[in-house]
């Protein structure tokens, strides 16, 4: 079924929505909730000051506020670290109830081997984003280490990724 577009999310329930009446919240897919950690890496807690050019104006805290009001049915589990060892001991704390990640490993997407292993231990599958496009950036970021560890990879959508990722991973954990 092709979701129909409402608002700004998809509703891929039109049916009982036309039923029981526009009272009934719009939802952006699944209604089965889910605990979803995101996960971000070096630097990231600077969005909105970092390069606004390159990933925007808004920040890491808007983008924690807009998961949570997209996605009301999932809890969610936010960690940022500008540590590798950091973000590799959080996902090992979480290896078993955190049922699927997105994560934004900033610049260690294109250097760490350590973070891509982590992520091949976890339980549940994983997605990778990143805000802007890295394949019309510098060559050195071309190369994907963490993602080959990733049911997927979506760069260059900005927030929207985010949104892209956590619906795809409510479809993989449904199949
Ligand atoms: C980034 C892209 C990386 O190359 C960079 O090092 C970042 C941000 C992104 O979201 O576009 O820190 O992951």
């Amino acid at each position: 079924m092709i979701p129909k577009k409402s608002g700004t999310r998809y509703e891929i329930f039109p049916f009982f929505r036309s039923f029981f009446g526009k009272q009934l919240p719009v939802v952006s897919s699944y209604l089965c909730p889910m605990l979803v950690g995101i996960l971000h890496g070096p630097n990231l807690q600077l969005l909105g000051v970092r390069e606004p050019e390159i990933y925007g104006s808004k920040t890491l805290l808007d983008l924690g506020k807009e998961i949570k009001q997209f996605f009301p049915q999932h809890d969610f589990l936010f960690f940022q670290s500008n540590h590798e060892g950091e973000l590799i001991d959080f996902l090992h704390d979480h290896r078993t109830n955190v049922q699927a990640w997105v994560i934004n490993p900033g610049g260690l997407a294109h250097s760490s081997v350590a973070l891509a292993d982590a992520l091949r231990m976890m339980n549940g599958p994983a997605i990778e984003v990143h805000l802007s496009n890295v394949f019309q950036r510098e060559s050195f970021r071309h190369n994907l280490i963490t993602a080959s560890s990733c049911i997927g990879c979506i760069s260059g959508l900005g927030f929207a990724g985010y949104h892209f990722a956590i619906q795809m991973l409510e479809k993989k954990l449904h199949e």
